[in-house]
């Protein structure tokens, strides 16, 4: 299995005038998606929105098809969100939480995920509880268990892969748990899909959400939630439900549509529905495990490059890893990095212990820089950038 670099990189004009590794921030998206997305807005500048939204019903539907393929699932389980936080949110509101609840997740879990427990806390009493790591940065997957055996909690929120480091949890062994003893599982697998095979049948997860700008190279503001049929079969729905998820029936009373779709909102930016779609058309025709094994040649040989560099630490702890590389430079200040990789044209994100209260009080660093590349990066500019920190 292999990947046209050359084709993908013509279909990717921008990635060859800077050396573009911010794929977890927000990555560059091929020709064909900004293309149908402009094609749309200039449908709508012309006819105006609804009439557009009539035309273009079935293409705008194969979104739905085109997530499934990519994630092994099907269509109606699929509910479009405005991004990964939207639909997390709206799978989080659809549970019924009660005073003494628990939730269990994970010390690398998501800020936003993290601040939702604790405003979940506030107001309905509930209790956070998060699995230990092992030594070598792993969740523990014995306390995990024991933790589920022991707390009856009424979710497992669990992130694939967390901002602030390459760590990749092992989703698939929390979902045997949480099927072992029947409770809800929520994957946060917005930095996982579009990089790694992520599959919600091994996963067993009820819920998953995800982003489309990251390494999906979607446009930004899109997103989708997967909820599973058991979960539409047992009514959940969203807290705040609109026209688009429920009809309503009659004066006092409303019933929610079958599919994931209740947890859409009426209105919605169909232009990029549709940039979306073609996204992971695009991503669906490479083939997620030709795109993951070529980022695991070009990601190895980024840390091996970085780790022959002195005064360059690496932070990415944990038995599998992927292409999130985050690193400090000794006796450089933050500032004189960014000024030094900006006027070398890296494009890099900046991870901060705001976002990683605990891993990086653990890893005793205040920030670090984070470089992500993905399949349309080459080796030479894998060697380029390490020569370009070498040189720092
Ligand atoms: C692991 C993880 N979860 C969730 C999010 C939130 O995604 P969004 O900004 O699309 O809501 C991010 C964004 O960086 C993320 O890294």
């Amino acid at each position: 299995m292999s990947i046209d670099i050359d084709q993908i990189r013509k279909d990717t004009p921008h990635c060859t005038d800077k050396l573009f590794f911010n794929s977890a921030g927000s990555s560059l998206m091929p020709t064909v998606v900004v293309e149908k997305v402009k094609e749309y807005l200039e449908e709508e500048r012309q006819l105006g929105g609804y009439k557009v939204k009539d035309l273009r019903n079935e293409e705008i539907e194969d979104f739905y098809n085109q997530v499934s393929t990519l994630i092994n699932c099907e269509p109606h389980n699929i509910a479009f969100a405005h991004d990964a936080t939207d639909a997390y949110a709206k799978a989080l509101s659809s549970i019924d939480f009660k005073a003494g609840d628990k939730i269990i997740t994970s010390n690398d879990d998501y800020i936003s995920n993290q601040i939702n427990f604790l405003s979940l806390q506030k107001r309905y009493g509930i209790e956070i509880l998060r699995g230990n790591n092992l030594e070598n940065g792993d969740l523990d997957l014995d306390h995990f268990e024991k933790l589920i055996q022991e707390s009856n909690p009424k979710l497992v929120a669990i992130t694939h892969i967390p901002t602030n480091s390459g760590l990749i949890q092992d989703v698939e062994a929390i979902g045997e748990m949480c099927e072992e003893y029947d409770r809800l599982y929520l994957v946060d697998a917005c930095q996982s899909v579009g990089q790694i095979p992520v599959d919600v049948r091994k996963i067993k997860c009820d819920f998953l959400s995800t982003t489309g700008r990251k390494y999906l190279r979607g446009p930004r503001g899109t997103g989708f939630l997967f909820v599973s049929d058991k979960l539409l079969q047992a009514g959940h729905a969203p807290l705040f439900i609109d026209m688009r998820g429920a009809n309503w029936t009659d004066k006092d009373s409303y019933e929610a549509r079958g599919d994931a779709k209740r947890f859409e909102t009426w209105e919605s930016p169909y232009a990029l529905i549709i940039g979306l779609k073609e996204a992971i058309k695009y991503a669906n025709a490479i083939e997620i495990k030709a795109i993951d094994e070529y980022n695991k040649k070009i990601v190895g040989d980024l840390k091996r490059l970085l780790s022959s560099l002195t005064g360059v630490n690496q932070f990415d702890k944990g038995s599998t890893t992927c292409s999130l590389v985050t690193f400090t430079k000794e006796g450089k200040s933050l500032q004189e990095i960014e000024d030094w990789l900006t006027n070398h044209k890296i494009f890099y994100s900046i991870s901060d212990i705001g976002s990683a209260r605990i891993d990086f009080a653990k890893k005793g660093v205040d920030w670090a820089i984070r470089l992500s590349p993905h399949y349309f990066n080459t080796s030479e500019e894998i060697e380029r950038v390490t020569e370009i920190i070498g040189e720092m």
